[in-house]
């Protein structure tokens, strides 16, 4: 069984369509990364997921069932939550698990000890939770998802509001648990903090992904682009068009930007530069970092500004 089939989601709240027509399959084993800006919709889709709101249209099933029909609590492979965990901040964090456990039919001591043990919290479990830090209350959350023992943990940007260590620590914690075997889907609005972790993506903005895939294949589809400096870029530019597989515009300061479709087309293209009489003061390759990619794709700006 899938741990995760979206298919055609979408929700409406009045005139903004927070989640629009998505798709998304998270196979056993993956470690997905759920991206996007803040505004394009990742905590309502994990809000349907975990079966806390209905989708206007689609269909969602984990394992095989449906979480919108039996609340995302009523599959017992799958935990996670949404924003931020909710605690008792005069309990302590294990007692705050114990209720959590009980609620849930009682959750024995070690196996207490065991989910503080895994998301590094046995040293503070017995302190009030009023006094833990934002990183401690979302490893808290992580744990008291553990106790049910799920395949598929749903996490919703759980790395926000963390300082460099904590994100780092977050990290290593959802590897950690990836390595157990248990399938995770997380959010997040930085490239960058899921760029190590995860083994697919989903880019999404204004609702909509805008792509799906291995973040290699992404760095593949946008290739290398190239600068050439010259004395002419009037004619350099005349040349570029003449030139085939290559494409380019030109920018400030005589430079012209290209990209070419390959090594030869590259070459052809300097060749002709010089048999037309342009000379090349300075050729460079620019290689676009994820994080350019992410901006590209998402167009660099808040969703909810363009709303
Ligand atoms: N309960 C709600 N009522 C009205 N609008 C909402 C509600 N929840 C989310 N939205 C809107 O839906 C869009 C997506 O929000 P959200 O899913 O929270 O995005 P993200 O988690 O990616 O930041 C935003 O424009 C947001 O303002
Ligand atoms: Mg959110």
């Amino acid at each position: 069984m899938v741990p995760v089939e979206v298919r055609g989601l979408v929700k409406r709240y009045g005139r903004v369509l927070a989640v629009d027509d998505v798709d998304l399959t998270v196979e056993r084993g993956d470690v997905y990364g759920y991206l996007g800006p803040n505004g394009a919709g990742k905590t309502t889709t994990l809000r349907i997921l975990l079966g806390l709101i209905r989708p206007d249209a689609g269909s969602v099933r984990l394992f095989g069932r449906d979480p919108v029909g039996e609340g995302a609590r009523a599959l017992d492979d799958v935990a996670g939550f949404v924003e931020e965990p909710a605690f008792y901040p005069y309990l302590s964090g294990r007692q705050n698990l114990e209720l959590l456990g009980t609620l849930d039919g009682g959750s024995p001591a070690v196996r207490i000890d065991e989910v503080l043990e895994l998301v590094g919290l046995p040293d503070r479990a017995r302190d009030r939770l009023g006094g833990y830090s934002q990183g401690m209350r979302q490893r808290l959350g992580i744990a008291a998802s553990l106790l049910r023992a799920p395949q598929l943990l749903i996490l919703d940007e759980p790395a926000n509001g963390l300082d460099p260590a904590g994100i780092r620590d977050m990290r290593a914690l959802i590897s950690g648990l990836a390595r157990e075997g248990i399938t995770v889907l997380y959010s997040s609005h930085l490239l960058g903090e899921v760029e190590e972790v995860c083994n697919r993506v989903a880019i999404v903005d204004h609702g909509r992904i805008v792509f799906e895939g291995r973040l290699d294949d992404l760095r593949q589809s946008f290739g290398e682009h190239h600068r050439v400096e010259t004395g002419d870029p009037e004619r350099a530019l005349a040349v570029a068009r003449a030139s085939p597989g290559v494409g380019a515009e030109r920018l400030e300061g005589g430079i012209l930007r290209f990209e070419a479709e390959s090594g030869d087309a590259l070459d052809a293209f300097t060749v002709a530069l010089g048999a037309a009489g342009v000379g090349i003061r300075s050729l460079t390759t620019e290689r676009a970092t994820l994080e350019d990619l992410f901006f590209r794709l998402t167009e660099g700006e808040p969703a909810e500004a363009a709303a």
